[in-house]
C-alpha cells in the first residue's frame, strides 16, 4: 500500500490530521511534506506499526504519548505517561513570568514534570540559574533527558515542593496539580485514563498545593522576589486570599487566551 492509499482510507475521519501525524512520525517526515510522498510504498512492518498506533489513538490515548513527543513554546519535549503533557495555557505563564525575571536571577520551578517550564525559561534566558523540583522520580528522569537534549544546566531535586537547600530565589514559578477530587472524577477519559494522577489531583478542593507553596514562599524568596502560579478556573479568589495571608502582594491577575482565569503573580515586598 502507498502513503496516498493509506491516507485516503482516513480522509473522511475527524481524526484525519492526527492519523497523518502518526504516519509522518513513522516515516520521519513532517506532516506538511507527507503529500510529496504519496506514491511511496509502505513496508509491512511500517504498516503494522501504523495500525498498532492507530488502535492506541482509537482507544483515546493522547497522540503525544504514542509518539513520545509534545510541542511546547516551539520546542519539542520527550513525554511518557509518567509526565503531564505540557499544555498551551502554560505557555502563557511563561510569557508573563519572563516580564519579571531580573538579569542573572535564581529561578525555581516547582513540580517540573517534563521540565517544560524550566527548560523553556533557560533556553530563552541563558543568564538565569534554574532549579526544578518534582516529587516523582520518573518525571525527573524525563525532565533531565529533556534538559540534556537542550544542553540546559538545571539543578533538579526529587522533593516535596521546595528543595531542602538554603537557597532563596528571585522568582518561583509553578503549575502545580490543581484538579479537585470532584473535578477529577469528571475529567475527559483521554486525560483520566492516561495522564498521571499525581500531576493533576489536589485535595482541599484543588487548593492544597497553593496553600503549601504560598505558606513557605516568603522564606524562599529574596526581597522583592516574585511568584507566578497557573491555576484552575474557579480558584483565583481563594489563592489570592492564601497569598495575602502569607504576606505577599498581588501584582498580576490574568486570564488565559480562552478567557478563563488562569494566572496569578505575587511579590514579596
Ligand atoms: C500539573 S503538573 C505540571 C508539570 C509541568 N510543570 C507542566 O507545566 O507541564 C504538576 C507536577 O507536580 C508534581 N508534583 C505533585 N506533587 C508534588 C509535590 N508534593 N512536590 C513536588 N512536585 C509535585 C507532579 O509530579 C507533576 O509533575
Amino acid at each position: 500500500m502507498t502513503v496516498g492509499a493509506l491516507l485516503n482510507k482516513y480522509q473522511k475521519e475527524a481524526e484525519y490530521h492526527t492519523v497523518a501525524l502518526l504516519l509522518g512520525e513513522l516515516l520521519h517526515c513532517p506532516f506538511l511534506t507527507l503529500s510529496l510522498r504519496r506514491d511511496e510504498e509502505l513496508s509491512d512492518s511500517l504498516l503494522q506499526n501504523f495500525y498498532h498506533n492507530y488502535a492506541r489513538l482509537r482507544n483515546n490515548e493522547p497522540i503525544q504519548y504514542i509518539t513520545g513527543k509534545a510541542c511546547f513554546y516551539g520546542l519539542e519535549f520527550s513525554v511518557s505517561p509518567e509526565v503531564l503533557i505540557p499544555r498551551p495555557e502554560t505557555e502563557g505563564l511563561i510569557e508573563l513570568a519572563l516580564q519579571f525575571i531580573p538579569e542573572n536571577a535564581k529561578v525555581l520551578d516547582i513540580g517540573t514534570g517534563s521540565g517544560a517550564i524550566a527548560i523553556t525559561l533557560k533556553t530563552l534566558r541563558p543568564d538565569i540559574e534554574l532549579t526544578a523540583t518534582d516529587i516523582s522520580a520518573s518525571a525527573l528522569k524525563i525532565a533531565k533527558q529533556n534538559a540534556d537534549f537542550y544542553n540546559c544546566l538545571i539543578s533538579f531535586y526529587q522533593t516535596d515542593l521546595y528543595p531542602t537547600t538554603e537557597d532563596s530565589f528571585d522568582l518561583i514559578i509553578s503549575n502545580p496539580p490543581y484538579i479537585s477530587p470532584s473535578g477529577y472524577a469528571k475529567l475527559d477519559i483521554r486525560i483520566k485514563n492516561y495522564e498521571p494522577k499525581l500531576a493533576l489531583l489536589a485535595e482541599e478542593n484543588g487548593l492544597i498545593f497553593y496553600r503549601r507553596i504560598l505558606k513557605e514562599a516568603k522564606s524562599k524568596l529574596k526581597p522583592e522576589g516574585f511568584i507566578f502560579l497557573e491555576h484552575g478556573d474557579e480558584q483565583r479568589h481563594n489563592i489570592i486570599r492564601l497569598a495575602e495571608i502569607s504576606g505577599l502582594e498581588t501584582i498580576l491577575i490574568k486570564d488565559d487566551l480562552a478567557g478563563y482565569p488562569r494566572y496569578l503573580g505575587f511579590k514579596k515586598s
